[in-house]
């Protein structure tokens, strides 16, 4: 087992309230105070273990500081490790937000098309646990199919309609906006013998179908390891996997979507059993990629502003796809690996922090790890929605909305190794030919610190190159609301973005200012996995 330690976790079927964790030390008391309240509040649901990789309790000193010269950054150019697509980073709408928060978003808003453009080509996944929920009520409402859920006990999320008018306008926006739609249907509709009942995913599809709307994936029901806090149901990962080959058999009866891909199995955590179980019962022959969630910061402990600099918190994402990959790997030598709903804190993220400029360092760091490992699409919760969102409720872009359309238009191609020292953050890749000549290679880097860090590039040492620095948008620092480009707050200007423009810069060292990020472009280093 790689884990460090070994948590427990307790979910509430409390509206609000979705993953709590608990240190071991906290065990015993935890366990006799929740059977208390279990049985005064009858709303504790489950426990159970958690052996995700998990930053060590009595965490590493800083073994560096500002005066230990500058870091020396090797690259190995001759070899790709993997490849960055122009899908790489994704986002997701949650299923919610048909539910709750429909009004605000205004899909005419010229703002929010002009900041969903600037993403393309993206996928949108709309998925989360409403997605077990929706009925489709596409005009017709003879066929929706038996819900299945407890209702004997308290249901945080009721089920509740999707109609004609919104299935319409969401996906005219995408049309519009050139997105490419993934949606999460309904696994709960069952039938008597506990097999998914297609019928209401058949209306949706006919629907669809008969609009022209292009969806590119589907997904069946959200996060199955944890359906039994939610939904009082347990859906077994065999079952699911029958059920996605019943969903793949569906989609062959629409022209329009028998070659519309699958990914599963949703889990919301890598959750090693029922991923395994889910595969190894053909599910791997059903999906297009294994699919899971992540989220760093999910204790009250972790959910502070520390952490989200925190390089052991960033370390733990590398274990744990390591684990990943191992199991899917275990299985099937080829199958692509997507991290489907992600974002630095669960349950909404965190207002002030995860909506901040602090938050791209968890998140320009998943990126790269990501990439480094060879994940193939990242998709981050939420494009719209909660605290974790790029875009606010007034439909005006976070800072993680402009790292995001920096990384498309700046990342794409030949992934190589880097390596730079433990206290910072180095990332090499081909540069988007789409801005950069072709042989062009993109450095990025984080400086998670309170003192500054020069970086010292040999195999560049005497090429110029193209800077863009980001930095806190005003005095407020990490929990800015905003970020600067190369010292300039960047805002729409009459909700058009503005030009993101590199600033020239001489050979040399790279200097990074305290608690920032980097992307180094080098349009002379005519690299050769980058030419072609
Ligand atoms: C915590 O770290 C210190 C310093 O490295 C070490 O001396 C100590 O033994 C560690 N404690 C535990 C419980 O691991
Ligand atoms: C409604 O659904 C039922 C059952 O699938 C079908 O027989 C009927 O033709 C549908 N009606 C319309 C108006 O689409
Ligand atoms: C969904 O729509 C149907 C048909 O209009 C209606 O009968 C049903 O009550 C609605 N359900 C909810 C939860 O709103
Ligand atoms: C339907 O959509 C496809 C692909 O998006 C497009 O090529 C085709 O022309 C469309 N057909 C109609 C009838 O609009
Ligand atoms: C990257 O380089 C480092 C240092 O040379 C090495 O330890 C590591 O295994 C390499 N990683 C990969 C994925 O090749
Ligand atoms: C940086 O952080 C260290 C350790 O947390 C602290 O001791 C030091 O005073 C800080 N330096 C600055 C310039 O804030």
């Amino acid at each position: 087992m790689t884990c460090e330690s070994i948590c427990i976790r307790i979910r509430f079927a409390l509206p609000g309230v979705e993953h709590c964790r608990i240190n071991l030390k906290m065990q015993i008391f935890t366990v006799v105070y929740l059977l208390g309240l279990s049985l005064a509040l009858q709303n504790v649901h489950c426990f159970f273990v958690d052996t995700a990789a998990h930053p060590k309790e009595n965490s590493t000193k800083r073994k560096h500081k500002s005066d230990d010269g500058p870091v020396v950054v090797k690259i190995e150019l001759g070899q790709s490790l993997n490849t960055i697509s122009p899908h790489f980073v994704g986002v997701n709408i949650d299923s919610d937000t048909v539910r709750y928060h429909w009004q605000t978003l205004d899909f005419s808003s010229q703002k929010l098309q002009n900041l969903a453009r600037a993403l393309s080509p993206s996928y949108l996944r709309m998925g989360g646990t409403s997605a077990d929920g929706m009925n489709y009520f596409m005009g017709n409402a003879t066929a929706a199919g038996t819900q299945v859920f407890n209702a004997g006990h308290h249901v945080a999320k009721p089920p509740f309609n999707i109609t004609a008018d919104q299935w319409v306008y969401l996906n005219e926006f995408l049309r519009t906006v050139s997105w490419d739609f993934i949606f999460d249907l309904n696994a709960l509709k069952r039938n008597a013998d506990g097999s998914w009942d297609p019928d209401n995913a058949r209306q949706l599809l006919q629907f669809s179908a008969d609009r022209n709307y292009t969806i590119a994936g589907f997904e069946l029901g959200n996060e199955f390891d944890i359906y039994r806090s939610e939904y009082d149901v347990t859906v077994a990962p065999a079952q699911l996997a029958q059920d996605v080959m019943t969903l793949q058999k569906l989609l062959t009866e629409f022209p329009k979507y028998k070659s519309s891909f699958i990914i599963g199995p949703e889990t919301a955590y890598f959750a090693p059993e029922y991923f395994q179980a889910f595969l190894a019962a053909g599910g791997y022959k059903a999906v297009h990629a294994a699919s899971f969630h992540h989220y760093y910061l999910m204790t009250d402990e972790e959910r502070n502003l520390q952490h989200f600099t925190d390089i052991d918190m960033m370390d733990t994402m590398k274990a744990h796809l390591d684990e990943v990959f191992a199991e899917v790997r275990s299985v099937d030598p080829q199958l692509p690996v997507w991290l489907s709903e992600t974002s630095s804190a669960n349950n909404g993220g965190l207002a002030g922090l995860s909506d901040a400029f602090v938050a791209g360092f968890l998140w320009l760091d998943k990126l790269g790890v990501c990439a480094v490992k060879g994940v193939e699409t990242v998709m981050r919760q939420a494009f719209y929605g909660r605290d974790y969102s790029l875009v606010d409720g007034d439909l005006n872009p976070n800072p993680d909305f402009w790292l995001t359309v920096l990384y498309k238009r700046i990342v794409r191609g030949a992934v190589f190794n880097a390596t730079g020292r433990h206290d910072v953050r180095v990332y090499a890749a081909c540069a988007n030919t789409d801005n950069f000549k072709a042989g062009s290679l993109v450095v990025y880097m984080l400086n998670p610190n309170n003192y500054s860090v020069t970086f010292d590039l040999p195999q560049f040492q005497s090429q110029s190159r193209l800077v863009y620095s980001l930095t806190p948008g005003d005095s407020n620092g990490l929990i800015s609301k905003f970020v600067s480009l190369n010292g300039v707050k960047l805002e729409l200007v009459n909700d058009e973005l503005p030009d993101l423009k590199p600033e020239s810069a001489p050979p040399g060292v790279v200097t990074m200012d305290p608690y920032s990020y980097i992307f180094v472009v080098f349009p002379e280093a005519k690299i050769s996995i980058c030419l072609h």
